[in-house]
């Protein structure tokens, strides 16, 4: 088989076969392929697509490409959650504990921000201490023990997704249904969970700008994993505005503690609940939605929830003191309010470019090897539909470096505030795939 022969296919619009895709993985993870030839191949599927057969092989090849996770010593169902992206989605920090906390066991492998999104690891690297890599034994030993361990991914999994990210990064080629498909379902399959809610979002801070793409993208992955025996719930949900009023690191995890205690925002609460109540149902603990949603309730108002994330924290090497008190999280130098110029209603506010915001003041990175700045970023004080007077906060900027003119007009163009009344999008938008539950 040549390579070349496989670009001209696709190229042209024809599907690739199963053998063609794991030639492609193995000759691309073993080194016997080039970047430059793959990423012809990248650009040609982004143009003409891939149908579901090969989503499925490449998924498939992908997740064979290194360790597959068993999870079986672990007793009980297994649940996990992943999130396609966005601003201030703080949701691991919040969701794991909560379920952890109503008995369900959450194994979860998470990753780093990159770009305007967030990621779970350096939010809980704010932390002091806390240890994002465990070994295998250690990460299936702390399930076991209290029912809750997120860490960076352990071992060698999913190694083409590694190199196959990295490389989409750089050569355009991120944004193709086929790819992202795979690329979040490979390493879902490889990590062992027997169940997973997977929230999909659209919306302008979200790789997918349409609820229509959206739901392409989740029902590809429903497909795919429960072809391969998962239960799997898709969340399909707004990212146009950020979730929550936080975006940085430490200032999400103070969020998320606030939460726990039942003190958080309206949306983040509803997602964590929404989210959560589906994973208990799938982890065969709840009967039905009202059970589920009312085992959450008491968790948070019984404190069992904030106590699990201690529990984490602790178990992974973080000082308690900092859940205990927020105010010890790392703190940003500067704290900079930004008042709205006009009085009227928040119509829009454009999450990508508030999450590339927050980025260019330490709390993302741009390029991989970026150190994040974790005490800085941006603490929302209204939000879409909200009415500001002239002069009222929009904004707090927590910064350790001085806030430039350019990011300062860069920051008011990101909101659209207009006299009419403006109306939020709903949250959810809908879900996918309640029956792999329900049926249970
Ligand atoms: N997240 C992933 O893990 N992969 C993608 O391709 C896009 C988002």
């Amino acid at each position: 088989m040549r390579f070349v022969d496989l670009i001209v296919k696709k190229r042209n619009g024809e599907p690739l076969s199963t053998e063609e895709i794991r030639f492609w993985i193995k000759g691309y993870v073993d080194g016997a392929i080039p970047d430059y030839q793959v990423s012809a191949l990248l650009m040609a599927i982004v143009f003409q697509g891939m149908d579901a057969c090969e989503t499925a092989d490449l998924t498939m090849a992908m997740m064979h490409s290194g360790d597959v996770l068993d999870l079986s010593c672990i007793s009980g169902i297994k649940v996990d959650k992943h999130s396609t992206g966005g601003v201030g989605d703080k949701t691991s920090l919040a969701l794991g504990p909560m379920v952890a906390a109503c008995g369900a066991r959450l194994a979860k492998m998470s990753g780093r921000g990159l770009g305007h999104t967030g990621g779970t690891l350096d939010k809980l690297e704010s932390i002091r201490g806390f240890n994002c890599y465990l070994s295998r034994e250690q990460f299936i030993q702390q399930v076991n023990d209290i029912g809750l361990a997120i860490v960076g991914q352990t071992g060698n999994l999913v190694p083409a997704d590694k190199k196959l990210y990295a490389l989409r990064d750089v050569t355009g080629t991120v944004d193709s249904m086929p790819l992202i498909a795979s690329s979040i379902m490979s390493k879902k399959l490889a990590s062992g969970s027997d169940a997973m809610v997977l929230d999909v979002k659209y919306g302008s801070g979200a790789f997918m700008k349409t609820p229509e793409q959206a739901i392409a993208l989740g029902q590809e992955m429903m497909n795919i994993g429960t072809a391969l025996g998962r239960r799997v719930c898709v969340m399909i949900t707004d990212m146009d505005e950020p979730l929550g009023y936080a975006i940085g690191n430490a200032l999400e995890v103070k969020e998320a503690i606030a939460t726990l205690k039942g003190e958080g925002p309206k949306d983040f609460t509803q997602l964590c609940m929404e989210a959560g109540s589906r994973l208990l149902m799938m982890a065969g603990i709840a009967s039905d939605l009202k059970d589920a949603r009312a085992r959450l309730s008491t968790a948070v108002e019984s404190g069992t929830a904030l106590n699990k994330l201690r529990e984490m924290v602790s178990a992974q090497g973080g000082d308690v003191s900092q859940i205990d008190d927020p105010d010890l999280l790392p703190q940003a130098a500067c704290v900079t309010g930004l008042t709205a110029k006009t009085s009227g209603y928040i119509a829009h506010m454009e999450a990508v470019r508030l999450g590339t915001l927050a980025m260019q003041i330490g709390a993302g990175r741009e390029k991989q090897d970026d150190t994040i700045r974790p005490g800085t970023g941006i603490v929302l004080a209204a939000k879409v539909g909200d009415y500001v007077q002239e002069g009222q906060l929009l904004a707090q900027i927590y910064h350790d470096t001085p806030l430039t003119g350019q990011w300062i007009r860069d920051f008011y163009a990101s909101y659209r505030i207009t006299p009419e009344a403006a109306r939020r999008n709903p949250l959810i938008y809908k879900i996918l795939g309640e029956e792999t539950y329900t049926q249970t």
